[in-house]
């Protein structure tokens, strides 16, 4: 909404949330979230034709177009528990809507939601019995966090999906107006509501099943010495491939692919289509495969004793340039070697310490009756997290994480030193020379290097 706002100085953006704390922060000089250039684009608008309110109604009556963006997770509880999308806060948004307008309005989908529910939300919106009408709109966001202002500022497309009637594709045009201020006419694609919808989970299930991919490449190539970089850039050179999203890691996180891949095999299996849902639950399940190989690739190497042994974490954060730590891989990894009583030493250069300590918490990372203070220690810099350390795990592929002074790191660790690089940004050859053990996703292992 920033960028719309700074792109469009003629309309009136207005940001409302529940959360009022929220709204507090966005109003002042410490946005509540880390997103490169973010910061920019809010001063440059604020106040002018951009702003933050926690007077919903207000800001409802006041508008003629309505983004609802709220968060979508995955179902707790009750049918479709652990896979099918929680629609609580869109249905009470869409009522909130309904309730409170003045006059018939657009209301778009923002957030990214099943198939078919704009069906759904045109029914709760339409509900009200002083026969205000609403037409309702798919634009689903394809922004990736760290990149968000990029990807915003020059997006590959913009999707609008509305009703195919008159009065659905007039509220398709007025959307496509305001994207036309910065975004060329040929990548605004507008299309039926279903396929807007359906288009999103599919752009991320693809982007999802790429990383399971190569990570499952990179499991054979330490078996049989092949290098995972390597084949990536060979595979990525065939044009039909492509090179992007082929670099092996730890396994994805975020707030998205997981849940948006969850929610596509619930509808496939809504939809009777088992083999279809199982296809793509197996994305998922090489993610979690991928974390859970790492760890105990951590604990092999280790002459598998960790209990008690300080390790290293490096990156919290589900990738770099963001401090978001939703389903990071970080959690996973010190779940598992907490599970064999590790003591963890982390750092992340965004990430604050009260996120990770409730990151702990809500993942219930901590075995049962452990004392976090005797298990966990939250640093501030990468060089004092590796001190007396038997191993380093690099877990975020942040910038300054490669420009490290490994001979420094190596002096204060314990030897043996490991090193476990989760994201393939150390120069093995080095860090061994100066007397490192190094574990590389994807790369010959001692073994693999045994069976020449
Ligand atoms: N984060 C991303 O990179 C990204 C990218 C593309 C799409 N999406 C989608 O966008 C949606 C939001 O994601 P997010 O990461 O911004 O979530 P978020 O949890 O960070 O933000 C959602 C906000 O909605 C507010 N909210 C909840 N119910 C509300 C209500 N009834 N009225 C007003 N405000 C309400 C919450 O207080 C919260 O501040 C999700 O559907 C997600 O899948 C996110």
């Amino acid at each position: 909404m920033a960028m719309l706002a700074l792109k469009c100085p003629t309309i009136k953006v207005i940001v409302c949330d529940i959360n009022e704390r929220q709204i507090e922060r966005w109003q002042s000089d410490c946005l509540p979230i880390y997103e490169p250039g973010l910061n920019e684009v809010v001063m440059a608008c604020r106040g002018r034709n951009l702003f933050f309110t926690a007077d919903i109604d207000s800001a409802i009556k006041e508008s003629s177009m309505i983004f609802v963006s709220v968060n979508t997770p995955t179902k707790k509880f009750g049918v479709g528990a652990g896979k099918a999308a929680d629609l609580k806060n869109w249905e009470l948004a869409a009522r909130h809507i309904s309730q409170v307008a003045n006059g018939s309005k657009i209301v778009v989908e923002k957030s990214t939601l099943p198939v078919r529910t704009a069906h759904s939300m045109a029914k709760v919106l339409n509900a009200n019995e002083r026969g205000i009408k609403f037409q309702v709109l798919s634009n689903p966001e394809f922004l990736a966090e760290g990149t968000a202002i990029r990807d915003l500022e020059k997006p590959d497309r913009v999707l609008i999906g509305g009703h195919e009637d008159e009065e659905g594709q007039k509220a398709v045009n007025k959307l496509v107006w305001i994207y036309h201020h910065w975004v060329p006419k040929e990548n605004v694609l507008t299309t039926n509501l279903w396929s807007a919808e359906l288009s999103k989970l599919v752009a991320n299930a693809f982007l999802a099943q790429r990383v399971s991919s190569i990570n499952s490449i990179s499991a054979l190539c330490e078996k049989t010495g092949a290098d995972v970089n390597e084949v990536a850039h060979a595979i990525g050179m065939d044009k039909r491939i492509g090179s992007r999203f082929l670099q092996a890691s730890v396994g994805f996180g975020g707030s998205c692919f997981q849940k948006d891949i969850l929610n596509l095999v619930y509808i496939c299996q809504s939809f009777g289509l088992p083999e279809v849902a199982a296809y793509w639950e197996q994305v998922i399940l090489m993610n979690d495969y991928q974390k859970r190989r790492f760890a105990k690739q951590i604990l092999d190497q280790m002459f598998n004793t960790i209990s008690g042994k300080k390790i290293a974490i490096l990156g919290f954060a589900f990738k770099k340039d963001t401090g978001d730590t939703r389903e990071t891989a970080s959690i996973y990894i010190a779940k598992y070697l907490l599970e064999d009583r590790a003591k963890l030493r982390i750092y992340d250069p965004q990430v604050p310490h009260d996120q990770m300590q409730r990151d702990f918490r809500e993942y219930k990372a901590l075995p049962e009756g452990a004392d976090p203070e005797e298990l966990i220690s939250i640093c501030d810099d990468a060089y004092s997290a590796c001190q007396d350390a038997h191993a380093v795990c690099i877990l975020t592929e942040w910038t300054e994480f490669k420009s490290l002074d490994w001979v420094k790191i190596y002096k204060g660790m314990k030897k043996p030193a490991f090193i476990f690089d989760g994201r393939n940004i150390v120069d093995v050859e080095a860090v061994k020379k100066i007397g490192f053990n190094c574990f590389s996703i994807g790369k010959p292992t001692p073994e693999s290097v045994k069976m020449d």
